[in-house]
Parts: C-alpha cells; sequence; structure tokens
C-alpha cells in the first residue's frame, strides 16, 4: 500500500506566541518529534513538511537528515489551505495520505502504525481520544443538559483518508467557501464516516505556553 504523510507546520502559534515547529524541546526542534516518529514506519513512502514560508530554508536544512522528507513547502492562511498544499505535492500514486499536526510532537509509533492499519482496512482513520470530565451543552449560559460522555471523543490528529477523496472534497470544500479545522469534519460533510482509533493524551496539542510546562515534565528536559 502507497501511503505519503503530510506534516503540517504553517501555523503562527498566535496563542503561544511562537512559531511552534522551531521550539526547541529537549535536544530536538518540535517538528522534528513528529518528523522522526514518522520517519520511523515503514509503511510511509514520503513525508511533505508545509511550514511557513520565513522559514522554509531553515527547515529544509534541518530535515536534510530525514531521508523521507521529500518536499518542504510554503503553507496557506487556514489550516486546511495548508494541508491542501502538502497533499498536493503527494505523487498520485500514493492511495492514501496521513495527515498530522507539528503541534502534536510526542505522536508515538504504535499510534500510527495502529492508524495505519485501520485506514488500510477501513478505507479511514481519525485518531480520537475519550473524555473524562462530565459534558455539558451550554446555552445563554446555562446548562442545557449533560451529554452521554461515553459517545463524546476528542479529535487529534493523524488523520488517515484516501488521498483522491481527501482532494476531491477540498476542491469542494473550496468551491463552497467552507472552512472545517480538521480533515475528519471535511470528510464527514463529504459523506465519509471515518472509523476511530483510540489514541492517548501524550498525544497532546501544543497549543498555550502552560502547555509547554506539561511537555517539559513529559520530556523532564528544558524547553526554549
Ligand atoms: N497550521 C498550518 N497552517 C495554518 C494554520 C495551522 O499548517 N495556516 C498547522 C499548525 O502549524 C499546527 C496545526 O496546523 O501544526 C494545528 O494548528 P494550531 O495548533 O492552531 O497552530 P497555530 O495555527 O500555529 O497556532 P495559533 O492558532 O495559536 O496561531
Ligand atoms: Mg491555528
Amino acid at each position: 500500500m502507497n501511503i505519503w504523510a503530510v506534516i503540517v507546520a504553517a501555523g503562527k502559534g498566535e496563542r503561544l506566541g511562537s512559531y511552534k515547529p522551531l521550539i526547541k524541546i529537549g535536544d530536538k526542534y518540535m517538528l522534528e518529534y513528529s518528523v522522526e516518529t514518522i520517519s520511523k514506519s515503514n509503511k510511509i513512502e514520503g513525508i511533505v513538511v508545509v511550514c511557513l514560508s520565513n522559514y522554509i530554508q531553515f527547515i529544509r536544512e534541518l530535515l536534510k537528515k530525514y531521508d523521507l522528507v521529500k518536499y518542504v513547502v510554503p503553507g496557506g492562511k487556514l489550516r486546511q489551505d495548508s494541508v491542501r498544499k502538502g497533499i498536493l505535492k503527494v505523487p498520485e500514486t500514493a492511495e492514501f495520505v496521513l495527515v498530522h499536526d507539528a503541534a502534536r510532537p510526542f505522536v508515538s509509533v504504535d499510534i500510527i502504525e495502529r492508524s495505519i492499519n485501520a485506514a488500510v482496512q477501513k478505507g479511514s482513520c481519525v485518531v480520537c481520544v475519550g473524555v473524562n470530565d462530565t459534558v455539558k451543552r451550554v446555552e445563554d449560559g446555562f446548562i442545557k443538559e449533560t451529554l452521554d460522555r461515553d459517545s463524546i471523543f476528542l479529535a487529534q490528529t493523524p488523520q488517515i483518508f484516501k488521498r483522491k477523496e481527501l482532494l476531491e472534497a477540498f476542491e469542494n470544500a473550496i468551491l463552497k467557501r467552507l472552512v472545517f479545522t480538521d480533515e475528519s469534519s471535511l470528510m464527514e460533510f463529504h459523506g465519509i464516516r471515518p472509523f476511530v482509533v483510540l489514541g492517548d493524551n501524550s498525544n497532546m496539542k501544543i497549543t498555550y505556553p502552560q502547555d509547554l510546562e506539561l511537555v517539559k515534565n513529559f520530556i523532564n528536559s528544558d524547553v526554549d
């Protein structure tokens, strides 16, 4: 099975206050963590990294040592623009594309392998985690109802879809000027029901400065 990965790293990191992919975590940049982990999967044929255009030369140099990284390209204004730009570099021979956020540096080889296996079997997959808190629907500042948390999941990345279906869905979204915050919601709109693969909370997304404190504890090392 021919599978490529697209790692999106073209966000500005506004909530964190700096460009996340080039934050140093221990002895590596944040971006290198997911590139390295995805490179370890022998099921991936190539990786496209999508980054902010200001850093493209630096990142090309940085990632030279990762043989699977075939393209480093600039992103777009919205996350979905960046994902689409990455997928456009994936060769037509690729049947599946695994999309991953560079802002989730601690994705494991196990999650990558399990999600690839699931996508190949089920046609698509989204890594999700369950919720531990009781979940409420709120309207006008008051709780309206309590949801059945057994059926609530939080979507992470990786998310894996067929390259052709994903591109068609993107073209359709562009025509209709629709914005989706992940590939799953794009594909749900397109009539696909993605299969859920259970991930874990170590695959956290770095969004706010306080998340870097969690990272320090997680890797027991400095972050700057
Ligand atoms: N992303 C991207 N292109 C964009 C926006 C986001 O490639 N135009 C990527 C980010 O680099 C990140 C992932 O999508 O790996 C998830 O986005 P988010 O966590 O929101 O990161 P940022 O957009 O960088 O952060 P912020 O929204 O605070 O600016
Ligand atoms: Mg963002």
